[in-house]
């Protein structure tokens, strides 16, 4: 089954599973869902009922940790890297009849386990499994809007990770995106290990766009140690860049500018200039 083709509800439709050639009824189903960057408040209330009615909740450790316990529930935590394991586990138990919440932080479709979990979905054996998403905030708004409204206008998203794509291909979109004026929200931009990328997406971006294109570096945006910082392209410093940041990287029509109480905000217009002008 090819998932862009079918819509998610259709999954949740399909018939109960087969089991040893016998037909079995269950209720287990799987949720995907965002939490949210960040504290309780970014967490939507659809998500916070779903987590609220389930049997059991699968994610990665520290998103679990942010769940309060509830006698009735069983957190299954497990490493960040074990996606598609994570997702048979859920859908094993869900088969099962559980009913299992597959928790991401942000929005489960961003970068996250929703992917990860309809890929698997897919696969034969389990079919008929029902699977649903619900929708959560995503860190590029979460970013966006501590500063104002840097994505006004068209953007792409991108993940500067290397881990599940080649460079060549993050390369070649960096380029397209910058050739194109779209401004950039950029996930993942940097890591423990992967310390190179900022500044090779820098020099790429600097072939097309100004060196005062504004940037904004949002770290632990929501958390307890939130830094929103905004610099310039040509400035940009990637020792400030880790794993919690997000970057976005404005457009050629991304304004910086100051308020009444010494505040910067930054936004793009929604109006494109038109050409010439
Ligand atoms: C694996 S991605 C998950 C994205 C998530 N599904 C979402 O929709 O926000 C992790 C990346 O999201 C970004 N991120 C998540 N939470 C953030 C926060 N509170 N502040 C800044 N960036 C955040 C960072 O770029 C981080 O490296």
């Amino acid at each position: 089954v090819d998932p862009d083709s079918v819509p998610y509800f259709s999954l949740a439709l399909l018939p109960s599973p087969i089991s040893n050639g016998r037909t079995r009824t269950t209720h287990g189903s799987v949720t995907v869902v965002g939490l949210g960057p960040a504290g309780p408040e970014w967490m939507t209330p659809q998500v916070r009922t779903a987590i609220a009615a389930a049997d059991d909740l699968v994610g990665y450790g520290p998103y679990l940790d942010r769940l309060p316990s509830n006698a009735g529930q069983r957190k299954h935590g497990s490493d960040n890297r074990v996606e598609s394991e994570r997702a048979a586990f859920a859908l094993d138990l869900a088969a099962k009849g559980q009913r299992v919440v597959v928790v991401s932080s942000g929005d489960p479709g961003v970068f996250a386990m929703a992917s990860a979990v309809l890929e698997v979905a897919c696969e034969p054996a389990y079919a008929a499994v029902p699977v649903e998403v619900l929708p959560g905030l995503t860190a590029a708004q979460a970013v966006a809007s501590r500063i104002g409204a840097p994505l006004g206008h068209d953007y792409a998203v991108l993940s500067l990770s290397d881990r599940l794509k080649p460079w060549e291909v993050i390369a070649a979109r960096i380029t397209a995106a910058a050739q194109a004026d779209l401004a950039l929200a950029i996930y993942n931009p940097a890591s423990r290990t992967r310390t190179w990328q900022v500044g090779a997406m820098r020099d790429l971006l600097l072939e097309h766009r100004d060196p005062g294109t504004p940037v904004v570096v949002g770290r632990d945006v929501g958390g307890p140690e939130e830094q929103v910082t905004v610099t310039t392209l040509g400035d940009l410093e990637p020792g400030i860049v880790d794993m919690r940041c997000l970057l976005i990287v404005g457009s050629s029509t991304t304004q910086v500018a100051p308020r009444a109480d010494g505040r910067r905000v930054v936004y793009t217009p929604r109006r494109y200039p038109s050409r010439g002008a």
